[in-house]
């Protein structure tokens, strides 16, 4: 089992990220050969300040390391340093078709209604994606809901190369995606999922956020007047209950069900605060890491540098693979 994964470092890490991903990332280097990276090369398929980005990248590097990802046991990286996945990407550009990527929800969502003045890198970018997880031979890509489409695309992709050319060089990924934690959605409305662009900062709870800031944002949460029911089914129409409850269930390693058996006939004021103190002690000691890998950047740019090396190493194969296939030769390669 070789798993691949990876996150965009734009603003900060939030709860749906490290539930719908990060900590079973983090679960899965004890089971499987892992390599994570932050998608600093799509984060400007959108405008980013430039210096906020190379800050972004330390930050959410020391987010996944606070979390639990282990550079002993995994390859933590940033795309930027391995120009591996730019280059293959660019022959994988050339075998994806443009009705595919044409079908791809997410670009639909963040491009809107101004298409023609989307980049051409925001279009492309679930090629990008492709070349990240086929440049590792990954078997498994553990990610949320909404990027299920995208690890589908990859598939697709893989399967028409080694098609064309006659060669089985690329392994088709699965994609794992976690029963409940799949699409963890806003605070404020329970059908749009929890996102860093929400402009509202009450819609999301950021691993940084202190616990009065956590407590607030929980009791300010939307929800209905009802009692929490006895039976899952009877959390269908209630969206917003819906989630607070898988995400009780996600924290203390439970099924819905089993908080609901707990909780069952009390109010909200009786659930939320119970919910807001798990949080809360979920998130202190990431914190508390977070605060001492901050402090030291030299250390964390040494830290994914010396991942850039080992994932190069790791790529080289099958991006010389992938130019021998197509009839070209890279230097050196
Ligand atoms: P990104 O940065 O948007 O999100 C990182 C991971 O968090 C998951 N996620 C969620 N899960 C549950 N509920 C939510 N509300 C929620 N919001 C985000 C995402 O599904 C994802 O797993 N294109 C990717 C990054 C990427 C990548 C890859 C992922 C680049 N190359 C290769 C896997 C393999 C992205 O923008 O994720």
């Amino acid at each position: 089992m070789r798993v691949v994964s990876g996150i965009q470092p734009t603003g900060n890490l939030h709860l749906g990220n490290y539930l719908g991903a990060i900590r079973r990332w983090v679960r899965m280097q004890d089971e499987a050969e892992c390599l994570f990276f932050l998608a600093d090369l799509h984060a400007i398929t959108v405008w980013n300040d430039p210096a906020e980005l190379a800050a972004n990248v330390r930050e959410m590097a020391a987010a996944l390391i606070a979390c639990g990802i282990d550079q002993g046991r995994s390859v933590l990286f940033n795309h930027a340093r391995v120009p591996a996945h730019p280059e293959l990407a660019w022959i994988l550009n050339c075998t994806a078709r443009i009705g595919w990527l044409n079908r791809m929800t997410q670009f639909k969502e963040k491009s809107g209604k101004n298409k023609e003045g989307a980049s051409v890198g925001l279009y492309a970018y679930p090629v990008l994606q492709a070349a990240d997880v086929l440049l590792y031979q990954a078997t498994h890509v553990p990610v949320g809901e909404d990027q299920k489409q995208h690890v589908e695309l990859i598939r697709d992709i893989a399967t028409k190369f080694n098609t064309d050319y006659g060669v089985e060089l690329f392994t088709l990924p699965e994609p794992l995606i976690g029963a409940t934690a799949a699409r963890i959605m806003s605070l404020r409305d329970g059908t749009a999922k929890m996102s860093k662009s929400d402009p509202s900062d009450m819609s999301r709870i950021n691993l940084t956020d202190d616990s009065d800031t956590v407590a607030q944002k929980i009791r300010k949460a939307r929800t209905d007047p009802a009692p929490l029911p006895e039976t899952v089914d009877e959390l269908d129409g209630r969206p917003e209950a819906r989630n607070l409850v898988s995400i009780y269930a996600e924290l203390s390693d439970a099924t819905p069900a089993d908080v609901l058996a707990q909780f069952a006939g009390q109010g909200f004021g009786a659930f939320k605060p119970a919910l807001a103190e798990l949080l809360v002690e979920t998130l202190r000691p990431i914190k508390a890491r977070l605060d001492a890998l901050r402090a030291d950047p030299a250390e964390l740019d040494r830290i994914l540098e010396t991942g850039a090396t080992r994932a190069a190493e790791r790529a080289r194969p099958t991006l010389d693979g992938a130019y021998q296939a197509v009839g070209l030769r890279r230097s050196g390669g």
